[in-house]
């Protein structure tokens, strides 16, 4: 079997409060193959967003190894980190986090400008991905102008700008009523269907049923799930 597209060896997080080192990450150790569909669920607390940050480049562990498309993520400067995350991975969010100021396609354009894509390239996929969204009608509508679930597509589009490998999404259906969730989840799975690795945490049961395989975090330790 090939390498894993993902692999978290025993990593430990802790953020210092004061003097204080409250643990948010207590030696978890993860495996996620190429083309997975993976969900993470527990508690509040229990270390999921804090997962998602170290996997993504956004934290950087205590302790412990990760692994990213065969990249050492510890091994790398602030610079290499930033081009990891614009080549390999999309990230979609809870709140949408869309550049206010900035219409749906340049939203979509924002991430491929800060890859060098040219004008004309960048424009041309910028719309094709917000057609892929079933928002090749709303490209020069700016965020406030948009519904939650229409803003989430946006920022799915923006997500896949790079054509990044890996998918990773906090909470992103939380702020939706269940049936533009599942509209959402629909359009993940079809991308996982695709050949996307995705990795993405939610508390509602029902959107978990999209993912091959569930991994439960509690206290910053995995219950289960660790292996494929
Ligand atoms: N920047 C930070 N500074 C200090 N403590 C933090 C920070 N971020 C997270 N923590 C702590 O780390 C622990 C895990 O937080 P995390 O955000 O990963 O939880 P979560 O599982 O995503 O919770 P939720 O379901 O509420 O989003 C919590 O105890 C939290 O208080
Ligand atoms: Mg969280």
């Amino acid at each position: 079997m090939s390498e894993p597209i993902i692999i978290v060896d025993n990593v430990h997080k802790s953020y210092l409060m004061g003097k204080e080192a409250v643990p948010a990450l207590r030696g978890v150790s993860l495996e996620i193959q190429r083309g997975e569909f993976v969900c993470l669920m527990g508690p509040s607390g229990s270390g999921k967003t804090t997962l998602l940050n170290v996997v993504g480049g956004l934290d950087e562990p205590s302790r412990g190894h990760l692994i990213v498309d065969g990249q050492n993520l510890v091994s790398l400067n602030e610079n290499e980190l930033a081009r990891l995350r614009l080549e390999k991975m999309g990230f979609i969010f809870q709140n949408y986090n869309l550049l206010a100021n900035f219409t749906a396609l340049e939203n979509v354009e924002a991430p491929m400008v800060l890859a060098n894509v040219p004008r004309k390239e960048r424009q041309e996929r910028a719309h094709k991905l917000l057609d892929r969204v079933g928002l090749g009608d709303r490209t020069h509508h700016y965020p406030s102008e948009l519904s939650g679930g229409q803003q989430q597509r946006v920022a799915i589009a923006r997500a896949l700008a790079n054509n990044p490998p890996i998918l990773i999404g906090d909470e992103m259906t939380g702020d939706l009523d269940s049936e533009t969730g599942f509209a959402i989840m629909r359009l993940i799975k079809e991308l996982n269907e695709e050949g996307m690795t995705i990795v993405f945490v939610t508390h509602d049961p029902r959107m978990a049923e999209f993912a091959g395989r569930t991994v439960e975090l509690q206290d910053g330790k995995l219950l289960n799930g660790a292996a494929s």
